[in-house]
C-alpha cells in the first residue's frame, strides 16, 4: 500500500508548486483584493460562499492556502497574474485518512486546463508529501465544471450527501457529490 502512512503532522507549511502552467504559492497581502473581486464574479459567487471578513487570513487549522499565479506558458493572462485560489485540508484523527481540496479560479481562465493542473498537482502533494491515499472533494451535485474536472483528475463519485450544504444566497440547502481519489486505485496496491 504505497503512499498509505497518512501519519504526516497536520498543518503542513505552505510550499511553493510549480507546474507547467502555474506557480501555487503562499499568500500575500495584496492577494486579497484580486482574490475577492475574483469570488464575487457570479461565475464564482454561484459555487462559493460570500467569504468573512478576515478571510483569506482566518486560521482554518489544518488548512493551507495557495495563490494561483499564471506562467506564460498558460497562455491565459499576463505571467505572474493571480488567478485564483487552492486550498487543501487534512484531519487529524490517526485512524482515519481524512483530506481534502476545493479551489476556485477567475471566469477567464475556465476551461484551459488549469483546474486539472491544479487539482493533480495538489493531489499528488497530498498522496505523495503528505503520506495519505485517500483525497476527498464535494462539489454541489449540480456543479458540472467542477464535477467533469475532477473526474478528469481521476477522483470517483461515491455517493450523494442530501441537504448537506447551505446555497450561497443563504436561502436553502442543496445535495453535494462526494468524490474520492483513491492511490492504490492507481498505483497497482488494489
Ligand atoms: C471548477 C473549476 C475549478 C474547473 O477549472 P477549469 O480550469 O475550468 O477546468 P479544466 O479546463 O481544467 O477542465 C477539466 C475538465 O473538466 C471539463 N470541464 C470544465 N468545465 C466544464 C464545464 N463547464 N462543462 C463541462 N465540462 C467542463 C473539461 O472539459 C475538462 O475535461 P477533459 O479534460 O475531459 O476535456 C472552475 O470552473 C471554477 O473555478 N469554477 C468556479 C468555482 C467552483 O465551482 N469551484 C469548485 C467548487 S467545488
Amino acid at each position: 500500500m504505497a503512499g498509505s502512512d497518512a501519519t504526516a503532522t497536520r498543518g503542513a507549511a505552505t510550499p511553493t508548486l510549480v507546474t507547467s502552467l502555474v506557480r501555487l504559492r503562499p499568500l500575500e497581502r495584496d492577494d486579497e483584493a484580486t482574490l475577492r473581486a475574483i469570488l464575487a464574479t457570479p461565475a464564482v459567487s454561484r459555487w462559493w460562499h460570500p467569504p468573512g471578513d478576515d478571510w483569506p487570513w482566518d486560521d482554518e487549522t489544518g488548512t493551507v492556502r495557495w495563490a494561483v499565479e499564471l506562467l506564460a506558458a498558460a497562455n491565459a493572462g499576463p505571467a505572474g497574474a493571480v488567478v485564483g485560489l487552492v486550498q487543501a485540508y487534512e484531519g487529524d484523527d490517526p485512524d482515519y485518512d481524512e483530506c481534502g481540496i476545493d479551489l476556485f479560479l477567475a471566469p477567464s481562465v475556465h476551461r484551459r486546463g488549469l483546474g486539472r493542473d491544479i487539482v493533480t498537482t495538489v493531489r499528488d502533494w497530498l498522496v505523495d508529501i503528505r503520506g495519505h491515499h485517500l483525497v476527498t472533494i464535494d462539489p454541489s451535485a449540480s456543479n458540472t465544471a467542477a464535477i467533469a474536472c475532477y473526474t478528469a483528475c481521476g477522483f470517483r463519485p461515491v455517493g450523494v450527501l442530501h441537504g448537506r450544504e447551505r446555497d450561497t444566497d443563504r436561502r436553502g440547502w442543496h445535495d453535494t457529490l462526494l468524490m474520492q481519489y483513491c492511490s492504490w486505485w492507481y498505483d497497482g496496491t488494489e
